[in-house]
């Protein structure tokens, strides 16, 4: 194993650490002001920066999230004491990760498909953000349900575009999640769902495969095969479950170390329920773990709603949903711990 290697071996082995996970904390600037206006709070670059610290200071957060993943502004903020909020992090035993795209844009010619941007200058952000204190990464591609969607060529852009990502990712001596998110929007059914996810999936490791991305250097983050948010048939987390873990054996190679999933819109108990199931059902040739953004913070925003005096309750809020989905990783999860 070259030294490099070496390097990105280390970094899978802390963030695959046992009842431990991902907080996606990367909202774009764009995003945050969706979820700040939801809760009465105007998005500044203080504000963003005051939320963010709260969230990584939580007490005791480090026992059960390994990583969190940063947008770009965060990597090169500093705490009111001035203490760059990545040290706040390392501190807590805590890896950092920084979101690496740019967002979508609609696929000319592909109506109502869209592709990840971001490729251009990538090799030198990475080296900077490795001085910054980075040692992972994310890039996040989207895949819409719909009338003649996704398509096979949207499908491959976007798998395509993420191996490249990761093949330059690991150059750089940071480890790739690879994010290919089917969305729930839609009325379609969870057997819709598994169609699309494992069509995505099979592209994506052969986009893997092409561009000589190191498997065992990586960590997938995949969608839960789950019914569209308005089909009218709804479904167990056990079938969920099944559903999800028969997709994923059928085309996630047991090379790769972990499967940290997003919440996509899940109610914050039906993403760690959901978790549970996957557990529950027994070993998996991969770690099975979470990287939530909104299923960890949506009770943590809204108790903090702006309030300086509220920071303590809303690190209590976030280090209940951390503690929960760590059962849920290790299988330990019940509904009635959600009263506690
Ligand atoms: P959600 O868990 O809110 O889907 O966010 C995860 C994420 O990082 C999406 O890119």
């Amino acid at each position: 194993m070259s030294l490099s290697e070496q390097d990105l071996a280390q970094t899978v082995a802390v963030l695959i650490a046992p009842g431990k996970g991902i907080l996606a904390a990367d909202e774009s600037t764009g995003t945050i002001e969706k979820r700040f206006t939801a809760v009465n709070v105007a998005s500044t670059k203080e504000s963003r920066r005051d939320y963010r610290e709260l969230l990584f200071s939580t007490p005791g957060l480090g026992d059960f999230i390994s990583g969190v993943i940063l947008y770009e502004e965060t990597l090169r903020q500093k705490n009111t004491a001035g203490v760059p909020l990545s040290a706040v992090l390392t501190a807590q035993g805590i890896l950092t990760g920084i979101k690496v795209d740019t967002g979508t844009v609609a696929l000319p010619g592909f109506p109502g498909e869209k592709i990840t941007q971001g490729l251009d200058g990538l090799a030198q952000r990475l080296s900077e953000y490795k001085q910054l204190g980075a040692s992972f990464a994310k890039w996040r591609a989207v895949i819409a349900i719909g009338a003649g969607i996704p398509t096979s060529e949207g499908i491959a852009s976007n798998a395509y575009t993420l191996a490249r990502y990761a093949a330059l990712c690991q150059e750089a001596g940071i480890v790739p999640i690879v994010e290919p998110e089917v969305l729930m929007d839609g009325d379609h059914t969870i057997t819709t769902c598994e169609k699309v996810t494992e069509q995505v999936l099979h592209a994506v490791f052969h986009a893997l495969h092409q561009q000589r991305v190191m498997l065992e250097y990586m960590l997938l983050k995949p969608n839960m095969v789950v019914p569209g948010a308005t089909c009218s048939e709804r479904s167990s987390a056990q079938l969920i479950a099944q559903a999800t873990l028969s997709c994923l054996r059928r085309t996630v190679p047991a090379a790769v170390p972990g499967i940290n999933f997003l919440s996509g819109g899940q109610t914050d108990a039906a993403a760690t329920s959901n978790l549970n199931a996957m557990n529950a059902a027994g070993k998996q040739p991969w770690n099975v773990s979470f990287s939530y953004g909104r299923a960890l913070q949506a009770s943590a925003i809204k108790v903090w709603g702006g309030a300086v005096g509220n920071k303590e309750a809303a690190q209590q809020a976030l280090y209940l949903r951390a503690r929960l989905n760590s059962a849920a990783v290790q299988g330990n999860y019940a509904a009635a711990m959600e009263e506690e």
